[in-house]
């Protein structure tokens, strides 16, 4: 296998930070250099599109202060075309995948850590990069998924969301994955998607309400907006929503300032989870936990404190001191457990 390298080579590059991606970039000629030690030189032969390239074009993924004009692209695949002095583990014309930032070029550098080589340059491995890992650990990590689970998926049939649903079918969840037209819900179906909704036909409210009257137990959310609030409303008992993203927002020049205040941009961009908790849905574990607090107790590894209200003058005493007891409580003096002795 022989390469020859150009001397020059070319990428795009943001010289003007917008959503729209066509004005933000330019394509600018690079000069080759050999790659430092520990990286190698890649020739790409294939780069993955992605919903975000509009927030990285228009700064939303820029480190403070950074100056124009920027790198952009997320992930490539390709083959070495020249390796550093001290790469050991990768050699020339290894064909390789890689998910480094700055992917919309010919040639990229990348750290020899970085790359994943593979064992013929397809471009069919594409998905699995940003997309595949993104709804594979989003799923098993954020969404917790479990056989039985009703898992529904926006955006289904894209590049994210059509992995999304044969990972959760995989896991042997009933998958309900929408989309915006007839030809993507017959693409859902080859998938197995057990209740493809195209959203310009058929009302997502309306199905869920009569085909889920329980509600839905996942919620990969990638829309934003009013699908987010919709979706929300459908969510079942222990329900966890992920959010991954807010594509219908992204064109917005403003998104970036509702990304620093927006509570779906704040949960996103931490991997933070927000959950609800309301003991009664939980009972039948309340006997399990019931146990170990007990052992805890008896190891002396746990240490209970009572308020029984003598620290303030008197004890309470008798079903007529709860009152006083209540107020105790909402006074905010109280430290541990206030109880009442009858
Ligand atoms: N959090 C992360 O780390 C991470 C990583 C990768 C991707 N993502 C997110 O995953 C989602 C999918 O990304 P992708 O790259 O795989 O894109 P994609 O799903 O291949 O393309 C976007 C799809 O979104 C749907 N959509 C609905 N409303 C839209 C609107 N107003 N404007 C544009 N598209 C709209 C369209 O499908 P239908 O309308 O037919 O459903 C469209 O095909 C995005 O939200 C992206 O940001 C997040």
């Amino acid at each position: 296998m022989s390469f020859t390298i150009p001397r020059t080579f070319r990428k795009i590059v943001v010289q003007k930070l917008t959503p729209v991606f066509k004005d933000a970039v330019q394509i600018v000629q690079q000069n080759v250099v050999p790659p430092r030690s520990r990286e190698v030189l890649i020739k790409n032969k294939f780069l993955g599109i992605n919903a975000s390239d509009i927030n990285a074009s228009a700064g939303h993924y820029l480190k403070k202060n950074s100056e124009l004009p920027l790198d952009i692209g997320f992930e490539g695949i390709g083959e070495i075309v020249a390796v550093g002095d001290k790469v050991s583990e990768l050699k020339y014309g290894q064909p390789v995948m890689h998910m480094k930032y700055g992917a919309f070029s010919e040639y990229v550098y990348i750290p020899e850590e970085e790359v994943i080589p593979i064992a013929s340059c397809s471009g069919s491995l594409m998905p699995l990069l940003v997309s595949g890992t993104t709804a594979s650990l989003s799923l098993d990590k954020c969404g917790l998924i479990l056989p039985g689970d009703k898992v529904m998926i926006t955006a289904a049939a894209g590049g994210a969301g059509h992995i999304a649903v044969q990972w959760a079918k995989h896991a042997g969840c009933h998958v309900i994955g929408t989309c915006s037209s007839q030809e993507k819900v017959k693409f859902l179906e080859s998938l197995g998607c057990d209740r493809p909704i195209n959203y310009k036909e058929e009302s997502i409210t309306e199905v869920l309400h009569s085909e889920y009257p329980d509600g839905v137990n996942v919620i990969w959310e990638s829309i934003g907006g009013k699908m987010f609030d919709t979706l929300f409303n459908h969510l079942a008992v222990k329900g966890r929503m992920i959010v991954v993203g807010a594509v219908s927002q992204y064109a917005d020049e403003t998104f970036g300032q509702d990304l620093k205040k927006g509570m779906t941009a704040k949960l996103l961009l931490r991997s933070s989870m927000l959950s609800g908790f309301f003991l009664p849905h939980f009972k039948n574990d309340i006997p399990h936990y019931l146990s170990i607090l007990v052992r805890l107790l008896h190891e002396q590894n746990l240490k209970p404190h009572i308020d029984d209200g003598s620290l303030q003058g008197k004890p309470f005493k008798g079903i007529e001191d709860i009152p006083r007891a209540v107020e105790y409580l909402h006074s905010g003096r109280s430290k541990g457990k206030v109880i009442v002795s009858l």
